[in-house]
């Protein structure tokens, strides 16, 4: 009987619709699922919503709905979304379902037998964005330690969970399966956070009603986390359908963003081991997608919205998109002129010229049929040996989750094979009746070189696959083809090709960019003031009311909390050069102790940029980036300016190092 492989993505939040960083981790799932489908395993890959909790809560009371409203319409847009992307899950599971309910309910029943559930009071502090409860010691100026999200706090009866107890359990746990937590930073994350001392777990909310009641005491709902982690064995008839528990359970992985890694790697097993059921097998983290440096959500960042992309490109260029660039478990910037490059690079000029082409010939010289080779021709060898290597590369490298080198050995076999048609000119063959023989050989090994690329991107891009594979005039689904059984030479000559339209069409960028382009420009030009502030965003706060009380200098007063929302780091200058085109403007460099970035600051008239390096400055560290004369700036310097505007830059009046908070 075939291997099981049972994959879940995380479940996704209601409480908006999804962007792109969510269709990542969906895509991933399913090129996972299909490539572990195509090695030949019994695949089952989970998806589904999380609708409980007082985020989702929140948005629907701020949209005037009921939370069940929300989530009904929300649904459909994942649902969709997910159909458009051709994911392949076997399983949606909403906790909104009465078979999700059943299941954490026996999941509970069990750690209460076990004696690991006990009532108290929870005081502390709550983040609804995060739905995560915070000690005192990590909140930071009233925000979140892991997003920096505002923070509530909250005082409730509630039922805990003796997680304190398993924190031995779960350090024998990583030192046994080292493969248990990856990539090996998470690993070394989760570690020190469960050395740290783990503190029992607040598992119920009394001052919610949104969520599944407490099966004994209904004033408490779960806690969402608790809920919401149970549904990857809910889904499976985890407490009804014994069989089929069974045969899944436990998770060969569970892949979730970075930034809930703790939730199923530390609190997730330890239910398990509560509960006397068997732990997954692999938590994976990737990054996050970021654009201009931040975090691409709702609450943050830009937010790139997937389906416009979808509509201008079509879907397989995102998927590839999303794979090629981002090496896993690393963050990766999303931008569109990196997206794209990257398509009309590898897509449209490597590989779709490449299929043109190589059709274009065979239909020219060869009666539209896939020509015989000639026992004579002796020039493919280092082709076929290519293409095992790309092959065996591409199987171990996708096994190992590196997706995106993967798919470079794809494209480095892709190049052997154009300049291989290059360097044998069947052009010139065609016109030499003493060649000719040679000819049938050279189209033959790029046809049978392309089948075999079909194989290799088939999970990755289904439709395109499927696409080359009936240009190539194979019948038969590439997309469940054996990726452990590839030989060379099984594209049988003499059946017709169709070469069709082009596979992969090239974007016109220029075109593209032009507008999005027109609009940020006219925006930041405006901001081109001393510090080089970028201008206001469209939600940025309103201006001071007239009728507001007026500070020392003649502005309106602010409180000490509106204060407080402006990051204030140090930062030591590393770099420093003119902006091109811009008198007033230079790029700095600047180190602010999480990393480096650039801003660009109007204070070229006053200071050269040699002089600043080295220096330690103040910037706004939170500021939304926005680009001046083409360059995004990713915060503001703070300088005093004199009456005629003159910048002098702050600094401090001992050496302190980049990082520190300023207030
Ligand atoms: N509901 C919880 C998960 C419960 S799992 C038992 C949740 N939902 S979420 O909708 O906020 O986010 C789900 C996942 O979306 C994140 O973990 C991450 O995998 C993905 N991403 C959200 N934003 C992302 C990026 N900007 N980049 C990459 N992935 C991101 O957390």
């Amino acid at each position: 009987m075939a291997r099981k492989f049972y994959l879940t993505t995380p479940i996704y939040y209601v409480n908006d619709v999804p962007h792109i960083g969510h269709a990542y981790t969906t895509v991933l799932a399913d090129v996972i699922a299909r490539f572990h489908r195509m090695l030949g395993k019994d695949v089952f890959l989970l998806t589904g919503t999380d609708e409980h909790g007082q985020s989702v809560e929140r948005a629907a009371q701020a949209k005037g709905l009921k939370p069940m409203e929300l989530a009904n319409q929300v649904v459909e847009r994942f649902r969709g979304l997910w159909r458009t992307l051709g994911i392949s899950h076997n399983d949606f599971i909403r906790t909104t379902e009465e078979r999700h309910r059943r299941g954490v309910e026996r999941l509970y029943q069990k750690i209460l037998a076990k004696g690991d559930i006990y009532k108290d009071a929870y005081k502390g502090w709550y983040c609804t964005s995060c739905e995560s409860f915070y000690p005192e010691n990590q909140i930071v100026d009233g925000r979140c330690p892991d997003q920096g999200h505002k923070v509530d706090w909250t005082e409730e009866e509630s039922y805990f969970f003796r997680l304190s107890k398993y924190q031995e359990p779960l350090l024998k746990h990583f030192a046994d399966h080292r493969e248990f937590v990856f990539p090996e930073s998470r690993r070394n994350e989760v570690v020190s956070f469960v050395q740290s001392g783990l503190k029992d777990l607040s598992i119920s909310r009394s001052s919610l009603t949104w969520g599944i009641p407490l099966p004994g005491d209904p004033k408490h709902v779960f806690y969402v986390w608790f809920d919401a982690l149970s549904n990857y064995i809910t889904a499976l008839g985890y407490g009804s359908d014994r069989k089929n528990y069974a045969r899944y359970w436990p998770a060969d992985m569970h892949l979730v963003g970075k930034d809930i890694i703790r939730f199923h790697a530390v609190y997730w097993p330890a239910f398990l081991l509560s509960a006397d059921e068997p732990l997954p097998r692999r938590v994976v983290a990737h990054g996050w997608w970021l654009r201009d440096a931040l975090k691409i959500s709702k609450s943050r960042g830009g937010t790139v919205d997937p389906v416009p992309l979808i509509e201008a490109f079509g879907v397989d260029p995102v998927r590839y998109f999303l794979l090629r660039e981002m090496v896993f478990g690393q963050d990766a910037n999303y931008s569109d002129e990196a997206f794209i490059d990257r398509v009309n690079t590898d897509l449209a000029n490597d590989l779709g010229n490449l299929t043109s082409r190589a059709l274009k010939m065979i239909e020219d010289y060869c009666g539209g049929k896939v020509p015989k080779t000639d026992p004579r021709f002796r020039g493919d060898e280092p082709l076929k040996k290519a293409a095992q290597d790309a092959v065996a590369g591409f199987v171990k490298d996708f096994e190992e989750l590196d997706f995106s080198s993967g798919l470079a050995r794809v494209w480095g076999f892709v190049g052997l094979l154009n300049r291989f048609i290059v360097q044998n000119e069947p052009w010139k063959l065609a016109q030499d009746p003493g060649r000719r023989w040679a000819l049938g050989s050279v189209l033959y090994t790029v046809a049978e070189g392309l089948r075999i690329v079909a194989v290799l991107v088939a999970p990755v891009m289904p439709q395109s696959a499927s696409g080359l594979w009936k240009r190539l005039g194979l019948s038969g689904d590439v997309t469940t083809a054996s990726l452990a059984h590839i030989h060379w030479g099984e594209l049988k000559p003499g059946r017709p090709i169709a070469r069709g339209e082009s596979l992969f069409p090239r974007i016109d960028k220029a075109e593209y960019l032009k507008d999005a382009r027109a609009g940020k420009e006219a925006r930041t030009d405006a901001a081109e003031a001393t510090t080089g502030a970028p201008a206001p965003g469209p939600d940025a706060p309103p201006a001071p009311e007239a009728a507001a009380p007026v500070g020392a200098a003649g502005t309106a007063e602010i409180a000490i909390d509106e204060f407080g929302r402006v990051d204030l780091r140090t930062a030591r200058i590393v770099a420093a050069e003119r902006v091109q085109g811009a008198d007033k403007l230079l790029k700095l460099t600047v180190d602010i102790g999480t990393g480096t970035r650039t801003i660009v600051a109007g204070i070229a008239a006053r200071y050269a940029p040699e002089s600043l390096v080295g220096k330690t400055i103040v910037v706004v560290a939170n500021l939304r980036p926005a680009k001046l004369r083409g360059v995004v700036s990713q915060g503001m310097l703070l300088a005093a300016s004199d009456a005629s505007g003159q910048p002098y830059i702050l600094t401090t009046e001992e050496p302190v190092p980049p990082g520190w908070k300023v207030k």
